[in-house]
């Protein structure tokens, strides 16, 4: 799962992105694309959010969940369940969003790991990014050496399911998926 939120988790306005940040989108095109064998997974709001000529996205085989609208160039899918059996080919499955899709994942266990960029900003939303679970655990900040474009400080933060008994034994209050700052 890759995401980019401001403060507030806010990730969208008006179904588009409240912000342009270059970089994070350079980020975005490089743990997306790998090695070109990949597969994007995205919800139908954020498939028409793309600019008409950046859909689908090059080098990746793209998934649109919906109920039924059809995506030239994408392949449709109607169901996490159909999407998880669908994708299970490619080396990667990247879910891209938006705000349905990410909930929907979230507490999948085929969810490995979450790439979120913080934006230390306040921008204006109407999309959230939800509330990671308790199981996964930072595992990478760089907050301590953020990027700056625009006058925008933002830095990439992953987070991965945690499996090891220590941390599976400890009681769910005293869990914290805090970054080391
Ligand atoms: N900051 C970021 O990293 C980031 C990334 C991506 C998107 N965004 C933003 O997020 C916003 C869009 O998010 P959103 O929550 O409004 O929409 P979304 O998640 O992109 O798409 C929602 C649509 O996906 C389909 N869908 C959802 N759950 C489904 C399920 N379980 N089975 C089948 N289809 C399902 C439905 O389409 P049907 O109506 O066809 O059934 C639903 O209307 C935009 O503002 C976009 O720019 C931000």
């Amino acid at each position: 799962m890759i995401a980019a939120c401001c403060r507030g988790r806010g990730i969208g306005l008006s179904n588009r992105l409240p912000w342009v940040l270059e970089g994070d989108m350079r980020l975005f095109q490089r743990l997306t694309v790998g090695d070109g064998r990949n597969a994007v997974l995205m919800g139908k709001k954020t498939w028409l959010s793309l600019p008409q000529e950046s859909r689908p996205l090059p080098k990746r085989t793209n998934f649109v969940l919906t109920s039924g609208y059809e995506c030239h160039g994408a392949r449709t899918v109607r169901s996490v369940s159909e999407a998880v059996s669908h994708t299970e080919a490619f080396d990667k499955t990247w879910v891209i969003g938006g705000g349905e899709i990410y909930r929907a994942f979230l507490d999948h266990a085929a969810l490995e790991k979450i790439y979120l960029t913080h934006i230390d900003a306040d921008f204006e939303f109407d999309t959230q990014f939800p509330q990671i679970p308790k199981d996964f655990i930072c595992i990478r900040s760089d907050r301590q050496d953020p990027e700056c474009e625009n006058g925008l400080e933002y830095w990439l933060e992953v987070y991965a399911r945690n499996t090891s008994p220590s941390l599976e034994a400890r009681p769910r209050d005293q869990q914290s998926t805090d970054c080391p700052k």
